[in-house]
């Protein structure tokens, strides 16, 4: 098969970590007879430099024309960046929420499993680490605070923000059926996460995702409260199969999960919208504090373009060989910075990257 990738390497160590990704998808094109034609373009950080806004019609365009969207991470120091000093609609970020806006990108799948190599990285106690976990936060992506209307101003001589958190009846029906959909390629369990005793969003997001369970009988459905799901998510993690829930409480509560596993550098993530066009993007950030010095780790971004070829274009077969490589190196014993262990080898990004290819 022929597949055009759109591939926006991004700042701080995305630009390194997107080189891996492609070595291995490189690696599984030769291996398994496809072609992967590569488009490069510039978003965040990148491209306020080139063209001093953070997302150009052009890069929307380019990706609209592609199969599938990977991305490494954009933004950068928000302290000493100069960036950070324009307005806060020109900055790396917005760049970002536009993209996932310009290209109705409103699923976010993040998948947070710890490997059984890695138990001795998770921060939780021993008894629960040895239970595993393997969850998937469907994330809300393209409403809610983050694309409500918002406003500073003063008001009877008070300085006073507002922003708002707005969800109609098919944005939630939308992301409930993506969620029971991938609950029945799982274990058959969905936690709706909401804060249905404060909030009148929560309560119309509980009424829908009660009403589409009906249509998935197979599915247990149960509905947690933010906060308490914060606390679950370190108390019994394996609780948890899939868990759906709205833009803000998803950003928050899959920070937490992927901290569990051990490494945010571990945790790959894909934004799709209805059809099975994607973004696929690590889930952690640039971390400018270490770009450049070949300490990332790229297994996120490899995770995550293994979940392009698995969601994007079928390639079921191509996808478990990248994931089962991870593991073989793993296996190995094989390290980056931020989960090594006592008698590992550690060894650089673009090394692991190296690795891993070899593993297909
Ligand atoms: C994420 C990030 C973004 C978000 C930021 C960079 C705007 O934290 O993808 O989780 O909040 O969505
Ligand atoms: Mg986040």
């Amino acid at each position: 098969m022929i597949k055009k990738i759109a591939v926006i390497k991004g700042d701080g160590i995305g630009p390194e970590i997107v080189t891996e990704a492609m070595k291995v998808l490189d690696k599984v094109a030769e291996k398994y007879g496809h072609r992967f034609d590569y488009t490069q373009l510039l978003m965040g950080g990148a491209s306020i430099d080139a063209n001093g806004v953070p997302l150009t019609d052009e890069t929307i365009a380019a990706c609209k024309a592609s199969d599938a969207v990977l991305m490494g991470s954009i933004g950068g120091d928000t302290n000493t960046s100069p960036w950070y000093k324009l307005p806060a609609n020109l900055r790396p970020e917005a760049g970002l929420l536009g993209i996932r806006k310009a290209l109705g990108l409103f699923a976010n799948l993040r998948p947070c499993l710890l490997y059984k190599q890695l138990a001795g990285a998770c921060p939780l106690k021993e008894s629960i680490a040895a239970k595993g976990f393997d969850m998937l936060i469907m994330r809300e992506l393209t409403g809610g605070l983050y694309f409500g209307e918002r406003k500073t101003e003063e008001i009877n001589g008070v300085m006073t923000a507002i922003d708002t958190l707005t969800y109609t009846e098919a944005e939630i029906r939308r992301i409930a059926v993506k969620a029971f959909e991938v609950a029945m390629k799982r274990r058959k369990k969905v936690t709706s996460v909401d804060k249905a005793n404060v909030l009148d969003s929560s309560r119309l997001w509980r009424k829908v995702v009660n009403e589409v369970a009906k249509e998935y009988p197979e599915v247990t459905l149960e509905h947690m409260l933010v906060d308490n799901s914060a606390m679950q998510l370190v108390k019994d993690p394996a609780q948890f199969d899939v868990m759906v829930t709205e833009n803000m409480f998803g950003d928050i509560l899959s920070d937490e999960a992927s901290m569990i596993t051990g490494s945010i550098g571990m945790l790959p993530s894909a934004s799709m919208n209805e059809t099975k066009f994607g973004l696929y993007e690590p889930s952690g950030g640039s971390a400018p504090d270490i770009a450049g010095q070949d300490k990332a780790n790229p297994i996120a971004t490899i995770l995550s373009a293994a979940m392009m070829l698995r969601y994007s274009f079928d390639m079921t077969d191509e996808a478990d060989a990248v994931e089962t490589a991870v593991e073989a190196v793993l296996d190995q014993g094989y390290r980056t910075g931020d989960i090594m262990s006592e008698g590992c080898t550690k060894v650089g990004c673009a090394e692991m990257g190296s690795l891993i290819a070899a593993n297909i």
